[in-house]
């Protein structure tokens, strides 16, 4: 596949599509499969690779650090996040270097704040431009940021650094088209669209037995899953990280990045789930 990017504030080349990894190398079992699913991905071309300390406890991390041996380093995008708890003080760093370690590289291509703690803002957004300055992360970024939590993060020193906001987003559940996605499209922060598949948020059953997307989706010839990662990948601002531990599925996930909709079809399938036309809460797991 041809890898497509979105232009970041320093005007950096960030990946409009990547791969999840919440909840793989959790299971013994699955594991072969799971390292195959992101090999897959990654032989296809999709260098980035979503993660976090969080999952299971940094096995994640692990699986992504066995899947991606062997790749060469400059071929891959990486992104770990920090637990709010180690968000600040000494534990950022150690929270950082333990990623590392695990997945078997010396710098990440970015760094996101999974959510907000209770540690100050200006605090995090120091230590992770120091984290930039030694060479360890080349971006940071925020996740489950609303907002109030946005407009507050840009007014405190080098907060305009901020790269990404990765929240919450399908078809299911827009809410952020209401404020969010606007405020961070005119501040050129892109956002990272999680459980674009639908497995957190609402609406995940009603979106895969409605009959227009059924008709839709048969019309292009993929599945509804497939039409999920359509819309979300419609938006040039929304870059979506599916997860899959399934090596057919990340193929399948792959090839509806070739479909584009028409404009009558994008509406239908809009007017089917529709944005809210009110502020509502963001979305989170
Ligand atoms: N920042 C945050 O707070 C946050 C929160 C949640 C998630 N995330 C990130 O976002 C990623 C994606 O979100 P998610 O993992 O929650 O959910 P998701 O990507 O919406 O859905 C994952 C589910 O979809 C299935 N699937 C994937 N491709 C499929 C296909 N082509 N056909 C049928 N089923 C398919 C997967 O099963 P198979 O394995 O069988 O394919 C899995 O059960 C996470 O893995 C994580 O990296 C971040």
């Amino acid at each position: 596949m041809e890898e497509k990017y979105i232009t970041l504030w320093d005007q950096s080349q960030f990946p409009k599509f990547g791969m999840g990894t919440w909840f793989l190398g959790e299971n013994q079992s699955t594991r072969q499969a799971e390292i195959e699913a992101l090999r897959t991905g990654l032989k296809e071309g999709v260098s980035m690779i979503d993660t976090a300390e969080m999952y299971g406890d940094g096995r994640s991390e692990k699986l992504v650090g066995e899947a991606i041996s062997g790749v060469s380093r400059d071929s891959l995008y990486l992104v770990s996040k920090v637990l709010p708890s180690n968000a600040g003080g000494s534990r950022l760093e150690k929270s950082l270097d333990a990623s590392l370690k695990r997945l078997g590289v010396d710098h990440l291509d970015m760094y996101l704040y999974h959510w907000r703690g209770s540690y100050a803002l200006e605090e995090t957004v120091d230590k992770m431009e120091e984290m930039v300055k030694k060479g360890k992360i080349l971006h940071w970024g925020v996740s489950n940021f609303d907002t109030d939590d946005m407009e507050e993060l840009l007014s405190v020193p080098n907060g305009n650094h901020c790269s990404v906001n990765q929240v919450l987003y399908h078809l299911g559940s827009r809410g952020i088209e209401y404020d969010l996605l606007p405020f961070l499209k005119k501040q050129n922060i892109p956002v990272m669209a999680y459980c674009p598949l639908a497995q957190g948020g609402s609406l995940r059953n009603q979106l895969l037995s409605n009959p227009v997307l059924k008709e839709v989706a048969e019309k292009y010839g993929i599945s509804v899953m497939q039409l999920l990662l359509v819309f979300v990948m419609q938006d040039e601002f929304v870059a979506p990280i599916p997860r899959s531990g399934n090596p057919d599925h990340v193929m399948q996930n792959i090839k509806a990045l070739e479909v584009e909709l028409s404009e009558e079809d994008y509406k239908k399938v809009s007017n089917a789930f529709p944005a809210p036309n009110h502020k509502t809460y963001l979305d989170v797991v």
